[in-house]
């Protein structure tokens, strides 16, 4: 699945509908350069499952939760990762991946998962951002159930 989304409100209908197919234990990994959308999206699909926490970039501290999704996605808690800082896989085993990767109530999203990529599930989500201008962004799932 494909889109060019000519605007952030495209992408936040476009996060939506993803939104309304991620299912608790999920993997989404998030690929795509600097600013081109990834922490947005995590922020966008958030919000349409209700979750209210803020959703920052987790750059700083590698990981973020958020708590108190609507009970109807049966999506409790969303994990937020962000792998930027990580130098190689070595750095990801001991971050303890499996720990993110294991939780059947959660949806995870990792920002920057080339690092982790024999970590990741086979049956990952995987979403790629192309920045096309200063608003346009190519938005490109694989892999959605
Ligand atoms: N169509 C669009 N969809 C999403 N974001 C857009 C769009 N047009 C402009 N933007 C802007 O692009 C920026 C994306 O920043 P964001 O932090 O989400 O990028 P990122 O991929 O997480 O970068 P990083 O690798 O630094 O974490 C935001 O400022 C957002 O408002
Ligand atoms: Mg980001």
């Amino acid at each position: 699945m494909e889109i060019v989304a000519a605007n952030t409100e495209q992408t936040q209908k476009f996060a939506e509908e993803i939104a309304g197919v991620l299912k608790p234990g999920d993997v989404v990994a998030l690929y795509g350069d600097l600013g081109a959308g990834k922490t947005t999206f995590v922020s966008m699909v958030a919000k349409a499952l209700g979750f209210t926490d803020r959703v920052q970039s987790p750059t700083f501290v590698v990981s973020r939760i958020y708590g108190g999704g609507s009970s109807t996605s049966g999506i409790k808690y969303i994990h937020h990762l962000d792998l930027y800082r990580m130098q190689d896989s070595g750095d990801v085993r001991d971050l303890g991946m499996e720990d993110y990767l294991n939780q059947p109530d959660s949806v995870t999203f990792i920002e920057w998962p080339e690092v982790a990529e024999k970590y990741l599930p086979e049956k990952s989500v995987r979403i790629f951002f192309e920045t096309l201008s200063e608003n346009e962004r190519k938005i490109h799932v694989q892999n959605l159930h």
